[in-house]
């Protein structure tokens, strides 16, 4: 147990991480591993700046949105400055939008953090909101056109959000993806070199079994000029996921508010809710017991009992079904909520999203939990984030069998949440 000295010591750091990986006006996740700007992590920035620089926390989103391309999409990666010490680069992916960018994007959690800095001083934040809610908007709008999942059969009805590459949710090498990347042969592949295995061991970090289908992707993406018809018609790889069904559900709750206090037309959003919440319900594992991912190009479910399987109270729906699951993956490991079930035979405690403990995944269940009046279960999970990052630092991830910081550190979605979610808002 951290005692209060040292809780403050610790704000002080998380402070000083923000601040020294602020490029101005947007923040990198870490120096060396990830030298760009990622979108949730900029969500998740403007969160932990929103403690205490109100000013900061909007430059943060609003330098995102102007990366935004003319179809709405919001890009995972802006790449501001090149940096040699980074693969796949601009270069590779080819992108046409007014930031060099990747051509994917990530959970839409932005409206989340919005939403929850512009509370934070309504007078402050109403100017931006209101420059903000219809990027927000389009952007939205295109995940509800381009990313369902097109049912195989209509009478299924709505279907849920999918991803187009593993780094679109944000989950790179979760096992949820496996049988999906398994239906890839990376053939033609150009010749690549990874700079992540530069920056952190490998063993924490995908294989190249999957390195190898995420640029075999890239390059299919970059062949059809990022058109997403081409790639829906084309692409092997397109899976429903609860990161982004559930993130998205939520965030369209919150841009509702934002929209009825701006006064704003909020009819579309209002029929988006109750059918993607159709929708999310459709990823319900029946066998498993648990929300799960599921091929869209198959309809086969991963089997996958993950930390997104647990966002479902964020997404606001009461399902306490899930509490059982959650008792169990909390019970199963000393550390916390691993990324997948220490149970299953995937479950992998250093490498990345097949089994460590990720703070700002944590952040997310957390709050639903609380929303959804498990505040016991919310207690829980923040006490347990908060002995960890206490005892082993501003890590990346954490290997939740012995705690072990892994994969960069000084990073700066730990110390937002740190400071937003942990510490539990103004510094
Ligand atoms: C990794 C994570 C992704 C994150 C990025 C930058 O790719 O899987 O979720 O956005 O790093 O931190």
């Amino acid at each position: 147990m951290a005692t209060a000295n040292t809780l403050e010591a610790l704000d002080q750091r998380a402070i000083e991480i923000l601040r020294a990986n602020d490029k101005g006006g947007y923040t990198i996740p870490t120096a060396g591993l990830y030298p760009y700007q990622w979108n949730w992590d900029s969500a998740f920035a403007a969160f932990g700046f929103g403690t205490f620089d109100l000013p900061r926390a909007w430059a943060e989103v609003e330098t995102l949105f102007k990366g935004q391309w003319d179809n709405g999409m919001v890009p995972h990666i802006l790449f501001h400055q090149v940096d040699e010490g980074y693969f796949p680069g601009p270069d590779v992916w080819g992108c046409t939008g007014p930031i060099p960018s990747s051509g994917i994007s990530q959970p839409p959690v932005a409206a989340i953090f919005i939403r929850k800095i512009w509370e934070w001083d309504k007078d402050a934040g109403h100017d931006h909101i209101a420059a903000l809610y219809p990027k927000l908007l389009n952007w939205h709008r295109w995940f509800m056109t381009w990313r369902r999942e097109r049912a195989l059969d209509d009478a299924q009805g709505p279907g849920a959000i999918c991803i187009t590459h593993p780094w679109e949710a944000g989950r790179d090498n979760a096992p949820d993806w496996d049988d999906a990347m398994a239906g890839i042969t990376p053939e033609g592949v150009a010749p690549y070199t990874r700079r992540d295995t530069s920056h952190v061991d490998a063993d924490m970090r995908p294989t190249k079994y999957d390195y190898d289908r995420y640029i075999w992707l890239v390059q299919l993406g970059r062949e059809t000029g990022w058109d997403e018809a081409e790639i829906l018609a084309k692409s092997p790889f397109r899976v429903a996921d609860p990161t982004m069904t559930f993130t998205l559900l939520r965030a369209h709750r919150d841009l509702l508010a934002m929209g009825q206090s701006l006064g704003q037309d909020v009819t579309e959003i209002e029929s988006w809710i109750p059918d993607l919440e159709q929708a999310a319900s459709t990823l319900w594992n029946p066998e498993l017991a648990c929300y799960d991912s599921r091929n869209a190009r198959t309809g086969k479910f991963a089997g996958s009992v993950s930390n997104a399987s647990f966002l479902c109270w964020l997404g606001g729906l009461n399902d306490d079904r899930m509490l059982a699951q959650f008792d169990r993956v909390m019970d199963a490991v000393p550390y916390g909520l691993a990324s997948y079930d220490p149970e299953s035979e995937k479950f992998d405690g250093r490498r990345y999203w097949r089994g460590p403990i990720w703070a700002v995944v944590n952040t997310l269940i957390g709050l639903g939990l609380e929303e959804q009046g498990h505040g016991d279960r919310a207690r829980r999970l923040r006490n347990s984030t908060q002995d960890l990052i206490a005892e082993k630092g501003f890590a990346e991830y954490f290997d939740p069998t012995d705690g072990a910081p892994a994969g960069g550190d000084s990073f700066t979605w730990t110390a937002a949440v740190w400071l937003a979610w942990i510490r539990g808002g103004k510094v």
